[in-house]
């Protein structure tokens, strides 16, 4: 069974200012650096839907919009746009606000499925109503 939960839209999930020891040789905050900023809001958004713990088990269409920058304000939204019998799938935005700018910037994006899992790891099912 797939149910979706419209009208939650995206949540501020993660606030943080990348250092000077995240950059990559361009300058730039390096990708694995966002995508785990970007694992880990998914996932407590997934544990906080799903009651208990979760483990990713696909990151889909990644999308790098954009580099971030050292002393950005790093934001990442996440969205539960998806629940299945046992996994969760969640939109994740990571938004920057610069210096000098007035909005906020969409840099990167993807899609996250994580699976809710039992005291040994295994995939159990999930309450189709969201947490409270
Ligand atoms: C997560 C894990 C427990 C799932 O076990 P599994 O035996 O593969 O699970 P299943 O095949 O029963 O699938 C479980 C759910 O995941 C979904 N799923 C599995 N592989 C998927 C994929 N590649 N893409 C999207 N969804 C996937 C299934 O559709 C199913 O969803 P549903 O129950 O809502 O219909 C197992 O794959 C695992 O331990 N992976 C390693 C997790 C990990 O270390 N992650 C990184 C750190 S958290």
């Amino acid at each position: 069974m797939t149910s979706s939960f419209p009208g939650t839209g995206p949540q501020l999930t993660i606030r943080t200012i990348p250092k000077p020891s995240d950059i990559n040789y361009n300058g730039h905050i390096f990708g694995g650096w966002i995508l785990s900023q970007m694992d880990i809001a998914g996932g407590l958004a997934a544990h906080q839907r799903a009651g208990g713990s979760v483990a990713t088990v696909a990151i889909e269409g990644m999308k790098f919009h954009h580099p971030v920058l050292v002393n950005d304000l790093f934001s990442v939204y996440t969205n539960i746009v998806k629940t299945g019998r046992t996994s969760l799938t969640v939109h994740v935005e990571v938004k920057v606000m610069r210096s000098g700018l007035v909005d906020e910037i969409l840099v990167t994006e993807g899609m996250f499925v994580f699976v809710r899992i039992d005291e040994n790891a295994r995939p159990v099912p999930i309450a189709s109503a969201p947490a409270p």
